[in-house]
């Protein structure tokens, strides 16, 4: 099974930092690193590097041959980036001394994906396919309905998390991978049953991914509940963890493996990817998981 990533690529600005800068104040950051990233790109390496056919879809400025360039190195089929008369996407990211990340986006060429840009990724989709989706592109509406008419297995990654996803056509998706604050925004809810409980009514057939950091990941559908406990890691950079988690995840749902397989994959393919810097600069190669054994 071939995933298309139709997905954002970023430039990634990252920042050290004590603290996260509040409002109206200046500080100063203890180191910079430029990394590329975007949940679409990390995401597209994170399945390459786990095994998975990928071809990943989106759009970069005339600055962005770099996002194009590490896509190929992981053998990433790249014939769906296209170029457009704005700058590539980029973000600022500060990392505090937990590791955990503080990410403004501007989606810049990201945004720009063309309806026969659009059309033509579709065009070359065949039956079997998977289509993989996050929050960073514009025109998901049309996208995920588009995959739905084709027949194509739908993954949607609500990630960021915007008002304007509860208007998208979910009913559509056969897979919602998500964290806890995403889960929150779409349920109102916090407590984990709850939120599990409550898509499972309003989604009825979509298949829930619950990711919850070092508590695990938790798998539903409407016959099973099946969780995976965390693998222990002492984090550095959480940033790009649950890129690596759906990567490895997916990937191994391509590939056969049962749902507990898929959790505890990815589970730890994430563990191995917070102790390093940077977004896919830290996902890990397969054969890299198991050298490490079960205990990360
Ligand atoms: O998930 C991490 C990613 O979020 C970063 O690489 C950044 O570009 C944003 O898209």
């Amino acid at each position: 099974m071939r995933v298309i990533n139709f997905g954002s690529l970023n430039v990634d600005h990252v920042y050290s930092v004590e603290q996260f800068v509040k409002p109206g104040e200046t500080i100063g950051s203890q180191a910079y690193q430029k990394f590329v990233g975007g949940k679409g790109l990390n995401q597209s390496i994170a399945l390459a590097r786990a095994g998975a056919t990928v071809s990943h879809a989106g759009s970069i400025g005339a600055d962005g041959a770099m996002l194009r360039n590490v896509l190929m190195d992981d053998g990433v089929d790249v014939s769906s980036v296209f170029e457009v008369d704005q700058p590539s996407g980029h973000a600022i990211i500060q990392v505090d001394p937990a590791g955990e990340n503080c990410i403004l986006l501007h989606g810049g060429a990201n945004q720009c994906n063309a309806p026969d840009m659009i059309d033509s990724v579709f065009d070359g989709a065949d039956p079997g396919d998977m289509v993989l989706l996050q929050n960073e592109i514009n025109d998901l509406p049309k996208i995920i309905n588009h995959a739905a008419e084709k027949g194509l297995t739908i993954v949607f990654n609500p990630a960021p998390m915007s008002r304007d996803v509860l208007e998208y056509p979910l009913h559509n998706v056969d897979y919602l991978i998500l964290n806890q604050t995403e889960a929150t925004a779409l349920t109102l809810e916090d407590n984990v049953s709850k939120v599990l409980e409550t898509l499972g009514e309003k989604y009825t057939n979509v298949k829930v991914i619950l990711t919850l950091g070092s508590e695990g990941a938790v798998y539903q559908d409407t016959h099973q509940t099946i969780c995976a406990d965390a693998f222990p890691a002492r984090a550095i950079d959480t940033t790009g963890a649950g890129d690596t988690f759906i990567g490895y995840f997916l990937a191994e749902l391509a590939r056969g493996a049962s749902i507990g397989t898929c959790l505890k994959t990815a589970c730890k393919a994430a563990s191995i990817c917070v102790q390093r810097a940077g977004a896919s600069a830290s996902i890990p190669y397969k054969r890299e998981l198991e050298i490490c054994g079960d205990q990360s």
